[in-house]
């Protein structure tokens, strides 16, 4: 079957998309307003970019009811700072409150339990129960599509300052499986790490 994009809504687009681009990690994005109020939502439309510098890029969409640009954009583009957190096992109940649509002057880490826990570079709190923060600095919002439902913004950040916590750490690299990683899938499913496996890639050889 072919689908043609134009032919159909946003909404079924949005369907295809995330039934095919899967598992996605999460960015759980913490922000602070310019009226002190902290905030943080997950993001799954997430990944990283390059590694000198190293770079990550999210998209928060605009609300599908009215087109309205979400919080987490808001705080970003007023105070070019963030925070994303890796969402693992443990907080994945907490994360999913925090996608609730609370209005701007809520504080979200009261409304979800979670811990806000200082930056040293950037204002934005850390979420203290997630094992692994990057404090970013905003490098460009590009605007996507019409002003309206279905339209949105890719947001990119340099990450200037890592939080790992010890024990995840083995030689420079993430230890995984302690990490305890969760991936989006469709709708309201997600994922944990299934059966891993290794594949060595091989240099090029004229045959
Ligand atoms: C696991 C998960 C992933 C999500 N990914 C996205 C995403 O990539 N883009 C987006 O605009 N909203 C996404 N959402 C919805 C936002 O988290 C939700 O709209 C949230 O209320 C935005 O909060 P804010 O207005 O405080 O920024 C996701 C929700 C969940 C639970």
């Amino acid at each position: 079957m072919k689908i043609d994009p134009q032919q159909q809504t946003f909404k079924d687009n949005y369907k295809l998309m995330i039934g095919s681009i899967l598992p996605r990690p999460i960015a759980f994005v913490s922000t602070i307003s310019t009226e002190g109020v902290y905030n943080v939502a997950p993001f799954s439309f997430f990944t990283g970019i390059t590694s000198k510098p190293p770079t990550i890029c999210f998209a928060p969409t605009r609300r599908g009811t009215d087109g309205a640009e979400k919080d987490t954009l808001k705080n970003i583009r007023d105070t070019g700072e963030f925070v994303i957190n890796i969402v693992n096992e443990a907080i994945v109940e907490a994360m999913n409150n925090a996608a609730t649509e609370y209005p701007p002057e809520y504080d979200e880490f009261k409304e979800t339990g979670l811990t806000p826990g200082p930056s040293e570079i950037v204002r934005a709190p850390r979420v203290e129960e997630s094992p692994i923060n990057m404090e970013c600095r905003l490098m460009q919002i590009i605007e996507i599509g019409p002003p309206e439902p279905g339209g949105g913004f890719l947001i990119i950040g340099e990450i200037v300052l890592f939080h790992i916590r010890d024990e995840l750490l083995n030689n420079g690299r993430i230890d995984t499986g302690k990490l305890q990683p969760v991936g989006r899938l469709a709708g309201a499913e997600y994922t944990k790490l299934g059966e891993r496996f290794t594949l060595v890639r091989k240099p090029f050889s004229k045959r």
